[in-house]
Parts: structure tokens; C-alpha cells; sequence
């Protein structure tokens, strides 16, 4: 088997990732929030793209993912959904649009996926939020699940450490895992959890299981596009591995642009008209 097998295949379902989860073939994911960001992603051959609610950071500029609205992740995932033509894309339901009350997380659901034509949602937590997980699965619309450091409870949990070290913690992690996978969810993400802890998730239920900060032994791997890249350099958790250094690339250019425009050799004549 190879290990891009997936690699020809023209649109990633939910089917395919669990195909790929049953042959042992590790499923990749990055976020993107924009066209042009997703039409290089897409075309890398990614097989899940991540409209994530880590928009209100990386793109808005805001201390947590808490403020990011409904409208404007509806505004992120059609820029993200118009771009792409093989992933499988998945948008968050922002905070405060699914907790606590079923039919509320069912209109969210179904608003994303009328308005931007995403493939599936994401929500974070277990057990808690099992209404609103079983009341979007019912209208057809596939969930995928987020476990671990869930940052839309970064108050509650008071800092971004990694989760489910105490043994309490990690058996509901697990416990939170299964229910997922009863109530239909296609795949779960797992984040800043123990190595060993993802690897026991990853073996007890038979969706494949998505970790950032979470080892090696899960079915497939998620970074934020802008942290791979090197665009944000303020943020390098352990887990990160930067492909690129691409603020460097950039501040290269923009500072020749800006010595260019100053010494008036751009534009020249062959760019004037
Ligand atoms: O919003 C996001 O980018 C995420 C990933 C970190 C999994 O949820």
C-alpha cells in the first residue's frame, strides 16, 4: 500500500476517511479561511481542510476562538468551499452556537452548510453536548467531534496545558470518545492529550481519530496553516513542526518593495504602460 493511496481519488467523503482509517492510511488536515489559502491546500492534496474557529485568532487578531460569529464563519467556510474541489471541508460551529440547546445547534448546523456549502461541522466536547451532536446528526449533516483542550472552554480551563494527564480526566476522554461514535460522529479531533492516551482513543472506537499535540498513534494529523507555515511566529508549542518560514519570505519582499518604491526603482519602464 502506498502511503498516498488517497492521493487519486476526486472528492474525500466521510467514507473514504473511514476507509482510509480501516487500511491504516493516516488522514491530513489543515486549517485554511480564505480562497486563495484553500486553493493551494486543496490542490496539495489534503485530504480534510479545517474551517476552523482559530480564524478569531489567525485571522482577526482576537485572544481566544470565544468572539468569531456564526456570520463570519459562514463568511470564512464559502471563501474556503468555493476554492476547493477534493477535500473534505469542515467548519466550525462557533462558541455559543450549539451549547445548551438542541434545535439552536441544529439551525447553526444547517445555516452552515446551506450558506457555504461546507461537507460537515465540528463542535467540541462530549457528553454535554450529546442533544445538540444527535439532533445535527438526525438532519443528515455529518459531525465531527473535539476532545481534549477544547478552546472554546479556555475559561474554564484556565490555560492551554495539555489535558487528560490526571487519570479521572482521561477516562472520560475516552468515555466522551465512544459516545461520539455511537451517536454517529464520522471523526474526532483530539487535542493536547498524552501520547498514550490518544493511541487508547484511537484503538477503542472505530472512526479515525485527528490529534494536534497528540503523538503518533492516531489516524491522522491537524496543524493550523498559518503555524506550519511560519506566518504566525509567536505561537510554537511543542507539537508544531514549522514547514516554512514564510513571515521571513514575506518580510524579504515587503522590505525590498518598500527600499524599491523609495529609491524609484519600481516600477520600471517595462512595467509602466
Ligand atoms: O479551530 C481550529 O483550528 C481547530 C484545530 C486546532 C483542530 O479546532
Amino acid at each position: 500500500m502506498s502511503v498516498h493511496s488517497s492521493a487519486n481519488i476526486k472528492r474525500i467523503t466521510t467514507h473514504i476517511l473511514q476507509e482510509m482509517k480501516d487500511r491504516g492510511e493516516k488522514i491530513s488536515m489543515l486549517t485554511a479561511y480564505d480562497y486563495s489559502m484553500a486553493k493551494i491546500v486543496d490542490a496539495s492534496g489534503i485530504d480534510i481542510i479545517l474551517v476552523g474557529d482559530s480564524a478569531s485568532n489567525v485571522m482577526a487578531g482576537h485572544e481566544t476562538t470565544l468572539p468569531i460569529t456564526m456570520d463570519q464563519m459562514i463568511y470564512h467556510a464559502s471563501a474556503v468551499v468555493r476554492a476547493v474541489s477534493r477535500s473534505f471541508v469542515v467548519v466550525d460551529i462557533p462558541f455559543g452556537s450549539y451549547q445548551g440547546n438542541s434545535s439552536e445547534a441544529l439551525r447553526s448546523a444547517i445555516r452552515i452548510m446551506k450558506e457555504s456549502g461546507a461537507h460537515a461541522v465540528k463542535v467540541e466536547g462530549g457528553s454535554e453536548i450529546k442533544e445538540s451532536v444527535a439532533r445535527i446528526l438526525s438532519a443528515g449533516v455529518p459531525v465531527m467531534g473535539h476532545l481534549g483542550l477544547t478552546p472554546q472552554s479556555i475559561y474554564k480551563f484556565g490555560t492551554y496545558t495539555v489535558r487528560a494527564k490526571e487519570d479521572s480526566e482521561a477516562a472520560k476522554l475516552l468515555e466522551d470518545a465512544k459516545l461520539l461514535e455511537e451517536l454517529g460522529c464520522f471523526a474526532i479531533v483530539v487535542e493536547k492529550i498524552p501520547a498514550d492516551l490518544a493511541r487508547k482513543v484511537a484503538g477503542a472506537v472505530s472512526i479515525p481519530i485527528i490529534g494536534i499535540g497528540a503523538g503518533g498513534g492516531v489516524d491522522g494529523q491537524v496543524l493550523v496553516v498559518h503555524d506550519m507555515l511560519g506566518i504566525t511566529q509567536e505561537f510554537k508549542p511543542r507539537f508544531l513542526r514549522q514547514y516554512a518560514d514564510l513571515q521571513g519570505v514575506m518580510m524579504g519582499a515587503f522590505t525590498q518593495y518598500i527600499k524599491d518604491v523609495k529609491s524609484q526603482d519600481f516600477p520600471n519602464e517595462k512595467e509602466s504602460y
